[in-house]
């Protein structure tokens, strides 16, 4: 054994000697201390060995082990700093460098859209504010005038979240208008704010229903409000994003949070109101609901109806940016095909 363990130690000695790199190095640790290195599996044979054998083997293999790891170590070291010195001395030459192809970034197409609409009304001195996207009932429905078991609430197909018990039971919100709530809850009138962000709906998917989507809705409260400002900021919204002969129709609807309520169409920017499949030979497109916030809401959120009242206003951006791009499937802006949204840029249009 004694034999052995001096022979172990001078073939490895060599061997880490002759080492030149630290895969080398790598290798003849493992040989040495693996799982089945000679070092490692050489105390099973031990408890075979007398006793008075075992007391010169026990420290001349501690003394072995010792002395082949430090041989290692330093070796280590030895390789690293020569490596350092090559490096310091090589030629520097720009030649061998690899080229990196440029692949440069950009929005999203619906966040460019988004943010094209933000800065439209950030001019007319609307600040954004972001609502929860899980929100309680109170504030996605009861609050907005559709109290538990209203039919209206069919007109929003909900994910509810299983919070236990009914009190502030969570959902995710099916529109921006739960922000409308947290919004005037916390402001004092008058104010001009917007909110952009994801919503979410248990919807049958087609080319213009996907169950996550986004909505920007207005929430504006001043005195001596009318329809008419409503008019007039949907067709400063539509002009904006579309072209500047686009004109509004206000046809009347039905939001439980708004009366009067409003759907807004704005003539067809494809045939330019003479009629085309894509506006169904109308002539034009529902692009938003809006209304005056109805006076239980604005009573909801502490806000007295007699001498406020305020306009909300809420739109796709993704359908909107389905017709802005000529796009015929709301899904596609989801698939994170490449080619389709680089195809959208800014600066491919
Ligand atoms: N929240 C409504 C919806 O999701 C849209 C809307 C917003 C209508 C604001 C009126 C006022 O369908």
């Amino acid at each position: 054994m004694q034999d052995k363990l001096n022979q172990i130690k001078s073939d490895y000695l060599n061997q880490i000697n002759k080492a030149n790199s630290l895969s080398q190095l790598d290798q003849v640790f493992l040989r040495l201390f693996g799982k089945n290195g000679e070092i490692t599996i050489l105390p099973k044979d031990f408890p075979s060995l007398a006793k008075n054998e075992l007391k010169v083997i026990g420290p001349l293999f501690n003394f072995v082990k010792q002395e082949l790891e430090k041989a290692i170590d330093e070796k280590r070291h030895q390789v690293k700093e020569a490596g350092y010195k090559t490096l310091a001395t090589e030629e520097w030459n720009p030649d061998q460098l690899i080229e990196i192809k440029k692949r440069q970034g950009q929005l999203h197409p619906i966040s460019e859209f988004e943010k094209k609409i933000a800065d439209l009304f950030i001019k007319l001195g609307f600040q954004q504010f972001d609502g929860p996207q899980v929100d309680t009932d109170l504030n996605n429905f009861e609050l907005l005038n559709i109290p538990p078991q209203h039919p209206a609430r069919d007109m929003w197909d909900t994910f509810y979240i299983n919070s236990g018990g009914n009190q502030n039971k969570l959902l995710l919100r099916t529109h921006t208008s739960n922000t409308q709530i947290h919004v005037m809850k916390e402001l004092k009138p008058p104010f001009r704010m917007m909110t952009i962000g994801r919503c979410f709906r248990y919807e049958n998917l087609d080319a213009r229903h996907e169950h996550t989507f986004d909505q920007f809705e207005i929430i504006y409260v001043d005195r001596k409000l009318s329809m008419a400002n409503l008019q007039y900021l949907s067709e400063y919204l539509l002009k904006g994003m579309f072209v500047d002969d686009i004109s509004v129709r206000l046809s009347p609807g039905y939001y439980p949070f708004t009366e009067p309520s409003a759907h807004i169409f704005g003539t067809c920017v494809f045939c330019k109101s003479k009629g085309c499949k894509i506006c169904g030979n109308t002539g034009e497109l529902e692009l938003a609901g809006a209304g005056m916030i109805h006076p239980n809401v604005l009573k909801n959120c502490g806000i007295d109806p007699e001498e406020f009242s305020g306009i909300a206003w809420g739109v796709g951006p993704g359908r909107m940016a389905m017709l802005k791009y000529d796009v015929s499937d709301l899904r596609s802006f989801n698939s994170a095909d490449l080619n389709f949204l680089k195809g959208l840029s800014s600066e491919s249009k």
